[in-house]
């Protein structure tokens, strides 16, 4: 194993009654709340006026900022940093998904520093200093809501990247699984698709860490077992809260110990173009590239692929091939594309469009380095 620091300093409140538990936590901070919110979903579900309706009753001022889209870009966040200063925030109140949660890191570190979004992102100018953030999640993907990264995209630039910095952990996360019960169905094949990308990402990081691929495959067994079900009843709360906590285990470094990075984080970073050029969902983007990615990457990594299949499913026969169709079978069961021309994006000029991007960005992992050869072979398969 590598050496590691295990830190997680985000206080998760879990469950149907963990909402009540935010204004005391928000009144250690002060009493004015900036609130991220996206294009109306949780207007349109009642989860705004609950949470206002908790801050009034405390005597706890609010402003908002809506608006933020999937795939949030860099213009929002500024607006939000704008809104921040005129109104002199105390700290900030994420209501939402990875989206909005992500835009709100990045107010939380750049108000209180002046400091420009985009080059916080870029690292050109360090994180200094922040106003506490807390979370609301209503969504179970990402698992933004208990880590410390970010991503952002900038059309000018054409790049999506993330940026990971303590300065961003949010101070309280509030998850309960109810205000996960109004997310139609293909956000949450979206969001299984994105947890299990995480757990293969963390698994494919470097590094001897038997234990942290034990968890992977669990989150990945975890999801594979109650998805069925999930997706025949989307109101269960059950089945939604073993998702919502599912996706927080799967990107707060639970299974990433004992590697000398967080995770490979190499399909993330293809898949993030093509949510820049289409602005498809983050979990379509993943399941066309993670097989792919394994196809062609399978005699670099053979032992690692063979682990995987035996870790998943027992057997100490399976091949390469099968382990990767373990995946490729589970996305098609759940309607989760495989292919660019599944979302209609199959055509030669759109491929040529993605491959172009990626040699210009050079998208690589963590660990395992990508090249134009990679971007070619992935581009014939997808
Ligand atoms: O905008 P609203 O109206 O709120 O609707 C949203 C949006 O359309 C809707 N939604 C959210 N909660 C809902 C709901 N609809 C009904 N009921 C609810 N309770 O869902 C849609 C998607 O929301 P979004 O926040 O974009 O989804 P997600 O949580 O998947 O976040 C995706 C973003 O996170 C980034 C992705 O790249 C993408 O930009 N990621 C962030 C990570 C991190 N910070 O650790 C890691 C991930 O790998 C990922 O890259
Ligand atoms: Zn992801």
């Amino acid at each position: 194993m590598n050496d590691f620091v295990a830190y997680n300093p985000v206080k998760l409140f879990f469950g149907k009654n963990s909402i009540e538990k935010l204004p005391a936590e928000l009144l250690k901070y002060g009493n004015k709340a900036l609130i991220l919110t996206g294009k109306g979903s949780v207007r349109k579900y009642g989860y705004f006026q609950e949470i206002t309706n908790l801050l009034s009753q405390s005597g706890i001022e609010y402003v908002e900022y809506s608006g933020i889209k999937p795939n949030p870009v860099v213009e929002d966040a500024e607006k939000a940093v704008e809104l921040a200063k005129q109104e002199n925030i105390d700290m900030i109140i994420a209501l939402g998904g990875g989206s909005v949660i992500d835009t709100a890191k990045l107010v939380s570190i750049a108000y209180p520093s002046g400091q420009n979004v985009w080059k916080l992102m870029k690292r050109t100018s360090e994180p200094i200093k922040n106003v506490p953030l807390f979370v609301v999640l209503t969504l179970a993907a990402t698992g933004t809501e208990m880590n410390a990264a970010a991503v952002l995209q900038n059309h000018q630039t054409q790049e999506k990247i993330g940026l990971f910095h303590p300065l961003m952990y949010p101070k309280a996360s509030f998850l309960n699984p109810n205000y996960t019960l109004s997310v139609p169905k293909n956000q949450t094949i979206n969001g299984i698709i994105d947890l299990i990308a995480h757990s293969l990402e963390a698994y494919f990081a470097d590094g001897n860490a038997p234990l942290s691929d034990r968890l992977a495959v669990a989150n990945i067994l975890e999801a594979m077992d109650y998805a069925p079900a999930l997706l025949k009843n989307l109101h269960n709360y059950e089945l939604r809260s073993r998702m919502m906590w599912n996706a927080t285990i799967a990107e707060n470094g639970t299974t990433m110990h004992g590697r000398s990075v967080t995770g490979d984080w190499g399909t993330h970073a293809l898949a993030h173009h093509i949510s820049l050029l289409w602005d498809t969902p983050h979990g379509q983007t993943l399941s066309i590239v993670f097989p792919a990615w394994m196809k062609v990457l399978k005699n670099e990594i053979s032992q690692r692929i063979l682990n995987l299949g035996k870790l998943l499913t027992g057997n100490e026969k399976i091949s390469i091939e099968e382990t990767i169709n373990i995946f490729e079978e589970f996305f098609r069961s759940i309607d989760a594309p495989l292919s660019m021309e599944a979302i209609g994006l199959g055509e030669k000029k759109h491929k040529e469009k993605l491959l172009k991007l990626w040699k210009k960005n050079k998208p690589t992992g963590l660990h395992i380095q990508l090249n134009d050869k990679h971007y070619e072979k992935i581009i014939e398969l997808i």
